[in-house]
């Protein structure tokens, strides 16, 4: 029975993370997750059949952890959580089954979850209750959304997003280019470390004044990407060596100037005074520099939750199933899809 907090078990499947998260009411008791994401590096990419068998052969051992090194049984738990969508759907599928299996046979609750709701959701465990409203900038390998968030349960907005490449998929095609490894985002990062930012000046996607009409919030990285490319083709033709982490610094620079110059932008004009960072390229020191500077010049709070919570986990999925429990919303019925294209507006199916 719920006591005080609900105990929340949570399932991530959208990606290559097998994710089972336990959550009592805003408190982190595990977080345990299994990753495919070696079985990926030598195409480049993920492999959607190979993450959705990964899942199926994780899934169980994954929730048996959780439970052990939570200390709990899983009889304790008094509701279960999963990704409903987006992202790819026979990955989503294995954890939509295991969860209604799991809540079937202990006869509690099922709650389906938008991936990125949860993706803002998890900083509560880390930083306690979300100021609302809160504008969410969401940058991973998958997705690169500017939202607004009301309550993070019931009405998230989106206010824009990337037209063609999601940011964290922009860093691994650059890092492609530049010969670092699979996933590339904390190689340009660490790259970068030692590059200078102004080495070449790399176009910014949709800042242009026309652009700002009609893209205010949108986002675009693969004109960005063409450019490194053809940057980098001109020098190799030329006989010359590629100067990776200067490269790797300006390129980086590109990227996380317009997502906090536009996340800014969303702040200001829509009055909202406080800004969460997530998704995995939440992770990128820059960003988080960049993004505290900007912040704090403007006035407005900046949260990012610590790098773990940020890619993708069960514990994002069990802390808005545990907030969906805490504001009394309603649970899932048993026939609760996997939809890879779930819009963001549909916080609980
Ligand atoms: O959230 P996540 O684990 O999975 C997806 O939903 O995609 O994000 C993974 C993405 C990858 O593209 C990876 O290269 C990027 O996040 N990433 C980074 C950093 N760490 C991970 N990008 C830039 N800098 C980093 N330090
Ligand atoms: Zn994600």
């Amino acid at each position: 029975m719920i006591a005080d907090a609900p105990l929340v078990l949570g399932i991530e499947t959208s990606c290559d993370e097998t994710g089972v998260g336990l959550v009592r009411g805003r408190e982190l008791l595990v977080d345990a997750v299994a990753s495919s994401v070696d079985e990926h590096a030598r195409f480049g990419g993920v492999v959607p059949e190979v993450a959705s068998r990964a899942h199926l052969e994780a899934m169980v051992p994954t929730v048996e952890r959780a439970c052990r090194e939570a200390g709990i049984a899983l009889a304790d738990v008094d509701a279960v959580a999963v990704t409903s969508g987006p992202g790819l759907t026979g990955a989503l599928v294995v954890g939509v089954a295991a969860a209604k299996a799991l809540a079937v046979a202990l006869g509690r609750p099922l709650y389906g979850v938008n991936h990125l709701a949860a993706h803002v959701a998890v900083d509560q465990l880390e930083h306690g209750p979300l100021p609302e409203p809160t504008v969410a900038l969401l940058v991973s390998g998958g997705h690169s959304s500017l939202l607004l968030v009301e309550d993070v349960t019931a009405a998230v907005t989106p206010l824009g997003a990337t037209i063609d490449d999601a940011a964290g998929e922009a860093f691994d095609k650059v890092a492609r280019l530049l010969g670092l490894p699979f996933p590339g985002g904390p190689h340009v990062d660490r790259e970068a470390r030692a590059g200078d930012p102004a080495y070449v000046e790399f176009p910014r996607g949709l800042t242009g004044a026309r652009d700002l009409e009609r893209h205010r919030y949108d986002f675009s990285f693969s004109g960005l990407k063409t450019a490194v490319a053809r940057w980098v083709e001109t020098r190799q033709r030329q006989g010359e060596p590629v100067p990776v982490a200067d490269v790797a610094a300006s390129f980086q620079e590109a990227v996380v100037d317009v997502l906090t110059a536009k996340a800014v932008l969303a702040c200001r004009e829509r009055g909202v005074d406080s800004l969460l960072v997530g998704g995995g390229v939440a992770a990128n020191s820059r960003l988080r520099a960049l993004a505290e500077d900007r912040c704090a010049a403007a006035g407005i709070r900046v949260r990012i939750p610590r790098p773990s919570l940020c890619t993708d986990n069960g514990a994002m999925v069990a802390a808005l199933g545990a907030e969906l429990v805490t504001r009394g919303r309603p649970a899932s019925a048993l026939d609760l899809p996997a939809d890879s294209s779930l819009p963001v507006s549909s916080v609980a199916v």
